[in-house]
């Protein structure tokens, strides 16, 4: 199965142009300011457009994808601006994020199942350092009605009660569905309906 998506992926970017453009997603542009500086990891990266320009802010990025493909294409975009970013080749399902290691976590577009769903943001919630910020944009089910891109399956579509669920422990600085228009490259276009969230990792509470 998971092959089946990896080569589909791989098909998907085997193209020269990028895309979902080379400019970041704009819900990430406008609110990156609230990443803490310092260690970022990029999950389902794709093709490098987040990552990159996360690195070109200053961010130190880890940038996560299974696609061969869009994995090389990242490494042209961080050329093309002269940023270094660690690109690595993962399924994020089997990969070991670590504990306490990110000040900010990225999840453009990423979509699983309900149950890996939970699994990857128990997993997401546990990378991060106290104070680190996971920041997430994904199709709403109410994405159903548009053709703006996004999985075609309504089980692998986000809305917001489940996203807050799924991250009990986090503080939640912004969470909303809206519909918006997207403007990237050629697979993202058009009215959408997302999902946008901000979260954020407490603090460890002081030791009397
Ligand atoms: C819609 S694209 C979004 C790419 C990028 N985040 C962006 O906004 O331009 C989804 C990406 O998820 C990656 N992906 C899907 N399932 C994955 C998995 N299990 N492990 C790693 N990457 C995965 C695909 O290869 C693809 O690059």
């Amino acid at each position: 199965m998971s092959d089946y998506w990896k080569q589909h992926w791989d098909q998907h970017y085997a193209t020269s142009e990028y895309v979902y453009g080379v400019e970041p997603n704009q819900f990430l542009k406008d609110h990156a300011r609230l990443i803490p500086k310092g260690k970022v990891l990029c999950v389902a990266d794709g093709e490098g457009r987040n990552g990159v320009w996360l690195a070109r802010q200053g961010y130190e990025i880890t940038a996560i994808d299974y696609s061969r493909e869009g994995l090389r294409k990242a490494r042209r975009l961080a050329e093309r601006f002269q940023v270094t970013i660690k690109l690595v080749e993962a399924d994020l399902l089997s990969y070991h994020f670590g504990s306490e290691e990110y000040d900010g976590l990225v999840s453009i577009y990423s979509h699983f199942d309900a149950e890996n769903r939970i699994k990857l943001h128990r997993n997401y919630a546990q990378a991060l350092k106290p104070g680190g910020v996971l920041l997430l944009e994904a199709f709403s089910k109410e994405q159903e009605k548009y053709s703006s891109g996004g999985p075609k399956d309504i089980k692998l579509l986000y809305d917001e009660e489940s996203l807050r669920a799924s991250l009990p422990e986090m503080e939640i600085v912004l969470l909303r569905e809206e519909i918006v228009t997207l403007e990237e490259g050629a697979l993202h276009r058009g009215p959408a309906a997302v999902v946008r969230g901000i979260f954020r990792k407490p603090e460890r509470p002081m030791l009397k």
